[in-house]
């Protein structure tokens, strides 16, 4: 038997084209809806927050999309990222399991973000964007849009949760590092920000309030546009260069997972991975269980409803059908920060709509206990976020011991930790508390979803 442990895809096999799995679902999702006249959306009502390619993006229903030479290029200094076999982890779990995870935290800023950054920044540099605005929640999207924006001479203006924006000093300066300026959310920059200050100077800040800062701004200046991490279409179709990779890998490791695993903030991670392979299975190929794991304080799969909502809490955005847990629902501030979106990516909860996924909460102590085994056994220290895709795959490789079943595992470790160390010394401390989902708190804001006819 092989004992390889990483599969390494030569540059020249570097998948040319995005996957978009808008091609192959079994049935249509719902429009995106106006947020005045909730009627469905115009190419023209999203020009002034993005340009004209990303719109087409985000709406096509072509199965492929060519990747243009530029980013193809850009992706080279890191791509593509190694797919790993966790031997020696399966070894100390005594299980028959095959474990293997796609490491997207080679990236420069650390995770898989840049793989949408940079096409981002590559198509408003293009339309002649002048700046960029975005949140950030952990900081790794922000740095990620930071280091892309630096990369084809754009500004960008950097909406980061408060909350984050304290435990995590060091994004901010990767941040600035790369040339953006970072603002702790909410701010006094905007009107959005104002009104939450205005009722609660302490606000920890939330995703979707910081997404309404860094939209506000976008849609008053002609030569700003606003860009997202996660969560829309394209953002997805960006990511699928994960799972395309995997997918050759794979076949280089001469496997094939029976159970694909990614952790679910906005769903980015998660479908840039298995949408590829839930494509394959789509066209009639084989299929495998698929399982997205959301942090338990903010459960927005397992426990939210599939109801239109806005994608931010001012209500600047259009009305997609997602699974929410309603737009002004305020996770507590735990540390998983990219994982504290009140929504999910329509693309990701239309799947669950479909049975084609399934989806696992994970309190945050126990995903640390899993991150810590992880680096002590393969080295890596995961993000936060991706702890919990780690603590799923644990889980799954234990069931397989306890069932005698040898079979095959393939996770997203979707970036490293080593600005989430403050973290890791909380849960050493024992500091980490497991914070409760607020049922009651989502119900009060689920009661003011947007009532359509
Ligand atoms: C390393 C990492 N993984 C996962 C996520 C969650 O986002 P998504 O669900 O879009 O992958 C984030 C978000 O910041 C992140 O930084």
């Amino acid at each position: 038997m092989s004992d390889t442990t990483q599969y390494f895809l030569e540059q020249s096999r570097l998948p040319r084209q995005w996957y978009n799995i808008m091609a192959d679902f079994p049935e249509p999702m719902a429009p995106v809806l106006h947020p005045g006249t909730r009627q469905p959306v115009a190419p023209s009502d999203l020009a002034p927050l993005f340009p004209d390619t990303l719109i087409a993006q985000e709406m096509t229903a072509e199965r492929y999309v060519e990747i243009p030479a530029a980013v193809l290029d850009i992706y080279k200094m890191w791509r593509p990222s190694p797919l790993i076999r966790a031997r020696r982890l399966e070894k100390a779990l005594d299980t028959p399991a095959r474990i293997y995870f796609k490491y997207e935290g080679v990236s420069p800023a650390g995770s898989h973000k840049p793989n949408t950054a940079v096409a981002q920044a590559y198509y408003n540099a293009e339309a002649g964007t002048r700046r960029l605005t975005t949140e950030t929640g952990a900081g790794q999207w922000g740095s990620s849009l930071a280091f892309a924006g630096s990369l084809f001479g754009l500004e960008v203006q950097v909406f980061q949760v408060k909350v984050s924006y304290q435990q995590k000093p060091y994004r901010q300066a990767l941040m600035r590092t790369y040339g953006a300026e970072c603002i702790p959310s909410p701010s006094n920059l905007t009107n959005a920000g104002r009104a939450i200050l205005a009722e609660n100077p302490d606000h920890p800040g939330s995703l979707g309030i910081a997404i309404s800062e860094a939209v506000e701004l976008a849609a008053q200046a002609d030569d700003t546009k606003y860009a997202l991490g996660s969560v829309l279409n394209h953002v997805m179709l960006h990511q699928s260069i994960i799972g395309q990779e995997a997918l050759l890998q794979m076949e280089m490791a001469g496997d094939d997972p029976d159970i694909l695993i990614g952790c679910t903030g906005g769903g980015s991670n998660f479908a840039g991975l298995v949408f590829p392979f839930l494509g394959e299975q789509l066209r009639g190929g084989r299929s495998r269980r698929i399982l997205a794991v959301e942090p338990a304080a903010c459960p927005t799969l397992t426990q939210g409803r599939f109801a239109y909502d806005f994608g931010d809490t001012a209500h600047l955005t259009p009305l997609t059908k997602m699974h929410t847990l309603g737009s002004s629902f305020t996770p507590p501030g735990f540390h998983a920060g990219g994982l504290r979106y009140h929504g999910m990516g329509p693309q990701v909860s239309h799947a669950l709509q479909l049975g084609l996924i399934e989806a696992r909460a994970y309190a945050q102590t126990g995903c640390f206990e899993a991150a810590v085994q992880f680096a002590r056994h393969e080295g890596i220290v995961p993000a936060p976020e991706c702890s919990h895709a780690v603590k799923a795959a644990i889980d799954e490789a234990l069931r397989c011991k306890e069932e005698g079943q040898g079979q095959t595992i393939l996770f997203n470790l979707s970036g490293h930790g080593h600005f989430d160390m403050q973290a890791y010394i909380d849960f050493f401390d024992g500091k980490l508390e497991d914070r409760e989902y607020d049922a009651a708190a989502a119900e009060v804001a689920l009661a003011q979803l947007p009532q359509l006819g």
